[in-house]
């Protein structure tokens, strides 16, 4: 309808993005073929109806049983190229996509391979799609800190291709404490710093991202509503929350849409966004979360504007690269 077409051509940022979460099942099959690999599935069908999750863990284990049939650069390649095709389509300008090299690196997957495939379709995602990005390495926090600074030196070589490293994965129990140091040596490599923050963790795992790992945004951080004080700082300092509806609701962190608090922060002046996380299985890219947005909580063309505006705002772009979408 109209109402879509509106929010289709809003130009929009991508902020919150994984990349091996944008393994469609179709392609997951294509390339478990063309790797001589057995899926434990009978077919596309019986893999999307295993998408049904009870929190983060449930879903992490599918992710991760999933991203095993990357082993080529062509791989890493055709899923990244693919990603930016919906973003075409979703009228997404610009792009910073995650990406969990530890996954594939555990699996003798080298670091190179994953970079040259990667960073081939961002480049083609500019000259074709007119799609900028800049990529973002994300370390699992349920490994170790050693395991962490073993990661950022192997991806030395690839710094020039990166804006900033991210903490992902299982987010209970694994507090951002735990990578203090490794963070301290991101910010002295003059990299930028998010975090996973409050998504299934506490209030507390948000302030601990912000005063000790120095994060520039917050990946989720929807739990910040639990503590007043934090809440102020987020305004105060309009530190940006990359929210991301429809995996918020997929992996039960709200029990429905309606029950979603992003309009409610963007109402008492926070600069949050939307998001995708792993459309392959939350069922929707960009535009699907804006929608799921619109119709369950309401959202004038004004806030649509905004929240468009932020993600631009928020992004790692120079304020001169940002000026012409907004
Ligand atoms: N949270 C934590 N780790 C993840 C996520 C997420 O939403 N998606 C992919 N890895
Ligand atoms: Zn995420």
């Amino acid at each position: 309808d109209a109402d879509t077409g509106f929010l289709r051509t809003l130009p929009k940022a991508e902020l919150h993005l994984h990349l091996e979460g944008t393994l469609e099942p179709e392609l997951m099959f294509q390339l478990a073929e063309r790797n001589g690999l057995e899926l434990p599935y009978s077919d596309v069908d019986a893999l999307r109806s295993a998408y049904e999750f009870g929190n983060l863990q449930d879903f992490l284990d599918l992710y991760y049983q999933g991203a095993g049939v990357l082993q080529t650069e062509q791989d890493f390649y055709d899923l990244t190229w693919a990603y930016l095709e919906r973003c075409a389509a979703d009228g997404v300008v610009h792009v910073e996509p995650f990406f969990d090299p530890q996954t594939h690196t555990a699996r003798s997957i080298p670091m190179s391979t994953q970079f040259k495939g990667i960073t081939r379709a961002l480049n083609d995602g500019q000259e074709k799609l007119g799609i900028s990005s800049r990529l973002i390495l994300c370390f699992l926090r349920h490994l170790s800190e050693e395991d962490a600074f073993t990661t950022l030196q192997q991806a030395m070589p690839w710094r020039k291709h990166l804006v900033a490293v991210g903490l992902d994965s299982g987010e209970k129990g694994n507090p951002p404490e735990k990578f203090q140091r490794v963070f301290d040596e991101v910010h002295r490599l003059g990299l930028g710093i998010v975090a996973h923050a409050g998504e299934e963790g506490p209030a507390d795992y948000i302030w601990q991202a912000l005063n000790l790992l120095k994060v520039q945004r917050v990946d989720h951080g929807v739990r910040c509503v639990e503590d007043p004080a934090l809440v102020q700082k987020l305004i105060d300092e309009q530190i940006p929350l990359t929210v991301c509806p429809l995996s918020n609701t997929r992996l039960k962190v709200f029990g429905d849409m309606a029950e979603h608090n992003i309009m409610q922060l963007l109402e008492q002046g926070m600069c949050v966004t939307i998001n995708s996380d792993d459309p392959a299985y939350f069922g929707g890219y960009l535009l699907q979360n804006y929608i799921a947005v619109r119709d369950a909580l309401g959202m004038t063309e004004a806030q649509a504007i905004q929240l468009a505006r932020n993600s631009i705002n928020a992004s790692f772009l120079s304020e001169a690269e940002k000026a012409p979408h907004l």
